[in-house]
């Protein structure tokens, strides 16, 4: 009999080929994810599961797939999954690392720059037909080059930007779990702790997973920290920011601006305050939205599912500790 796979939102078709060659699928083509009852629902017989990172796949999910095998999850990220309880049932867990490291180091350059010279503000102006004349004092904002970018987390996206911003003849600051040496000789960028970092950093980027370590890693008192002209950039995940301290930072001029590709909860609620500040730029988590790296995503994420529904070890299996059950 063919395994029986459950797709929860409409992936590029390089991916649900090589899926539905192996496997019944079926695929939520909702906009929004499926509802809640609907994803246990679902899950009920399947053996293989596709997940975005806006599913939770926790020990209620679990418990009503009994033959599940697999969830490839299509992201690197993998904060949505309780992976302990997927290990503790034997279940395989598995991402897209490395695929779409250079698109998500290109967004994060993207906000670096345009949170810099304030570029959405710009546009939003000269719309706005109030652009008159070309000004000594217009628009001004701050520098790139000669600037000390602070890295949050170098792996994969952290070093891509890393090697971006020596482009720039910017200055690379780190702080990681731990020291990169060959990178630092790579690239000459040196290892600092965190507040040394937020003290001396232009730009702040975070390129951390959330976990219950990073959670909050951007709060009241790491902000304190910062220079009043720098800027924080998160292309990682919302819940590392504590919004409401960031807001307050910004307000208060405490912080220069800030580039969000992640916010917590995602989307935002429409009255939340950060959307109405001008040196704030929000964008909708496209950090590997391009038409190459999503097709790629697509196909190593059903690579991953269709290896391990044969019951062998996918590439990127997350969760190694599951062959020994
Ligand atoms: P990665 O290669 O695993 O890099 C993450 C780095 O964070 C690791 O190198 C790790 O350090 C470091 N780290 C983990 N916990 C830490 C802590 N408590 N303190 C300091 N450093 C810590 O992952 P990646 O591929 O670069 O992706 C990073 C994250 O970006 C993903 O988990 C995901 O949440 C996010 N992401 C977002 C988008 C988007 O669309 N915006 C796209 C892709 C990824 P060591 O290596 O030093 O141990
Ligand atoms: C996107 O945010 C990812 O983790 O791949
Ligand atoms: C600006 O456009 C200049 O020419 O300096």
């Amino acid at each position: 009999m063919r395994p029986k796979v459950y797709v929860t939102k409409l992936i590029p078709e390089e991916g649900l080929n090589i899926i539905n060659e192996v496997a019944d699928t079926k695929v939520w083509k909702g906009e929004a994810p499926p509802p809640r009852e609907v994803l246990l629902e679902e899950v009920q017989g399947v053996d293989g599961l596709v997940s975005l990172l806006t599913d939770k796949i926790d020990a209620e999910l679990m418990e009503k797939a009994k033959n599940l095998k697999i969830v490839s999850n299509y992201a690197v990220g993998f904060d949505n999954i309780d992976i302990k309880e997927a290990t503790r049932r034997g279940i395989m867990i598995t991402n897209t690392p490395g695929v779409l490291t250079e698109t998500t180091a290109d967004l994060a350059f993207a906000l670096i720059m345009a949170t810099a010279r304030r570029l959405v503000e710009a546009d939003k102006y000269v719309r706005a037909g109030r652009w008159k004349t070309w000004g000594p004092m217009l628009m001004l904002g701050q520098d790139l080059y000669g600037a000390t970018l602070g890295l949050i987390g170098l792996g994969r996206i952290g070093y891509a930007v890393a090697k971006r911003a020596k482009g720039f003849d910017m200055n690379v600051i780190y702080y990681s779990n731990h020291r990169k040496e060959e990178a630092e000789k790579e690239l000459g960028i040196k290892c600092v702790d965190l507040e040394q970092l937020l003290r001396e950093s232009d730009f702040v980027s975070l390129h951390v997973p959330l976990t219950p370590e990073t959670k909050h890693l951007i709060n009241k008192n790491t902000l304190s920290l910062m220079k009043k002209t720098a800027i924080l950039i998160n292309t990682s995940r919302g819940p590392v920011v504590d919004e409401h301290a960031l807001y307050e930072a910004l307000v208060n001029k405490k912080i220069y601006a800030a580039g969000l590709d992640v916010m917590d909860p995602e989307p935002p609620s429409s009255d939340n305050p950060l959307l109405k500040l001008d040196n704030v730029i929000v964008l909708p988590h496209i950090g590997s939205a391009s038409i190459k790296t999503r097709t790629k995503m697509a196909i190593m994420a059903a690579e991953n599912l269709v290896v391990g529904l044969k019951g062998e070890i996918p590439r990127n299996l997350v969760n190694v500790e599951v062959l020994k059950k």
